[in-house]
């Protein structure tokens, strides 16, 4: 069994299945994959758990609107995700849906596990309920008439069975001063704090009219709340309620449950409440991501103002798309979505920046070394200087990417980039002439061996641009990671394939309107 530190349990929000997948679903996915990735390459055993959340009254309506019973449209629907988890490369290893058998064993599982702790009571609940976010408001909360996000409400009158959260609100205080990393950013860890310390009221957690969900154990005429079935998925995608299998022993408590600030105190308050209620280790971080907007609004299917990301990523290639999504929002912070930028920012960063710089050492190893990577000798301090940046960059990216800047890690890796160019431009190797051929063989070498550190560190971001600069360097499969990258000199001599262009500019002129978008 392998230690415990060396494992990474990753998540993506299960997404509903109202309507297609959009832009901000797969942003958050990205987000997540490239969590995933970064870890694998730097020696961790990942578990990347993204699916479909399929039950509660917001699906139920949409499959009555689209005239199919809930299941075949959840299949059909749920299909659509699964698309677009290839479409934006994930790695993810396993997809779940809530109507999994094994995640309906799980939900009834940790139901039993809250109610065998006294969590659980019936009551007649008077309440406002809003089905475009499945959630509970309370009559303070409601402005005009609506709640908070802007969602009709209903006002709801049925028995209910209840979680006693408010038994959970001092633990849950001193959960989070325990584990000050538990919600990030820092300033939604204080949005949550201060919504806890003001007080928390028992929580409903069944429905008597919504048909389409999980059954409650011993009581089949109420079915479990939406979001206590949802949550519950992390669970299953780590065995639960197998806890003596190898899975659960690898994975939980989860690492890192990548979420919208939307879904926060889902994540932060209901989620650590239900687990602790239930014996179970909360996870170890909630990291909510901003909004994107278009014009200054959230992007959302109501609004009409979303690109399906196959629209995207036909038009401009997987890694165009994801590399925008990472380079261009600071994570955690909300951005404005446009394809003008998206073409500028890739031209200029991808195409220019980085693929030329590939194209041109690679093309001068083709015609002046036989297409094999040279050997270096004699180091000036030049080289040496280029070199040492390309290492610390790795530690770099490891550090941003533990404080979930992706961001950050960029900019540091286009930091080797920029460098890389600058040197390639001094020592001008299509100067040198044949009596200079020790020379030129060690620029050559310096310049591929700053590539190779490149092309190591974007995996997690841009797989397959990567992917075929390793390629391109000859970089065996095996030899892709950091831990490699710090004890193995990247090897001279072997014959390298024939220079290809790693990045085609994008065309400037035809950008997606995201305003003429359904
Ligand atoms: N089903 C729940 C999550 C359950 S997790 C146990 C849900 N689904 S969702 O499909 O509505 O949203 C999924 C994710 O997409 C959320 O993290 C949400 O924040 C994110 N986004 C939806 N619109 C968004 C933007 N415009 N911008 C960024 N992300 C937003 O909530």
């Amino acid at each position: 069994m392998e230690r415990r530190s060396e494992t990474f349990y990753v998540t993506t929000p299960i997404y509903y299945l109202n309507g297609p997948p959009h832009f901000a679903h797969a942003y958050t996915s990205v987000a997540a994959d490239a969590f995933a990735r970064f870890n694998r390459i730097d020696g961790k055993t990942v578990h990347f758990l993204t699916g479909t959340d399929e039950h509660g009254q917001k699906v139920a309506q949409a499959a009555r609107a689209a005239g199919e019973p809930p299941q075949e449209y959840c299949d059909r629907a749920s299909a659509k995700f699964r698309e677009m988890s290839g479409l934006v490369n994930l790695s993810n290893d396993d997809f779940i849906r809530t109507t999994d058998e094994r995640h309906i064993r799980a939900s009834r599982a940790l139901w039993d596990a809250i109610a065998a702790n006294g969590d659980i009571y019936r009551e007649e609940f008077s309440g406002w309920y809003a089905v475009a976010d499945e959630a509970f408001y309370d009559e303070s909360e409601l402005i005009g008439g609506k709640a908070p996000t802007g969602a009709d409400v209903i006002l709801l009158r049925e028995e209910n069975y209840f979680f006693r959260l408010s038994r959970w609100q001092d633990r849950l205080l001193e959960f989070y001063a325990a584990n000050p990393d538990f919600i990030q950013p820092i300033s939604r860890a204080n949005e949550i704090k201060s919504f806890v310390r003001s007080g928390l009221r028992d929580l409903s957690i069944s429905r008597t009219s919504v048909k389409w969900g999980i059954p409650v154990p011993g009581d089949q005429q109420h079915t479990i709340y939406v979001w206590l079935d949802a949550l519950t998925n992390y669970l299953t995608g780590a065995g639960y309620p197998d806890t003596s299998s190898e899975i659960w022993r690898k994975f939980w408590p989860a690492n890192l449950h990548i979420i919208g600030k939307d879904i926060l105190r889902f994540h932060c308050i209901y989620w650590p409440a239900f687990l602790m209620s239930a014996g179970i280790e909360p996870p170890k971080c909630v990291y909510a991501h901003g909004w994107w907007t278009v014009e200054g609004a959230k992007m959302s299917k109501s609004a009409n103002n979303f690109v399906p990301p196959a629209e995207l990523v036909e038009k401009y290639g997987v890694d165009a798309v994801r590399y925008f999504m990472l380079r261009e929002l600071p994570f955690g912070a909300d951005g404005d979505l446009s394809c003008r930028a998206l073409v500028t920012r890739v031209n200029a960063e991808l195409a220019n920046d980085l693929g030329n710089l590939a194209y041109r050492v690679l093309t001068i190893v083709a015609r002046r070394c036989g297409g094999r990577l040279p050997k270096e000798a004699n180091l000036s301090v030049d080289d040496r200087l280029l070199l040492t940046k390309a290492t610390d960059m790795i530690e770099l990216v490891r550090s941003h990417m533990h404080r979930y800047a992706p961001h950050r890690a960029l900019e540091a890796i286009w930091a080797v980039v920029g460098a890389c160019n600058q040197y390639i431009s001094l020592q001008a190797p299509w100067t040198l002439d044949a009596s200079q051929a020790s020379r030129l063989g060690t620029v050559l070498y310096v310049a591929a061996d700053a590539l190779r550190h490149v092309g190591v560190a974007l995996q997690p971001f841009v797989p397959a641009t990567a992917a075929e600069l390793l390629d391109q360097l000859a970089v065996p499969d095996t030899e892709r990671t950091l831990e490699v990258l710090m004890n193995k000199k990247l090897g001279s001599d072997q014959p390298l394939p024939a220079p290809r262009v790693l990045f085609r500019k994008l065309d400037t002129d035809d950008p997606i309107d995201i305003r003429d978008s359904d």
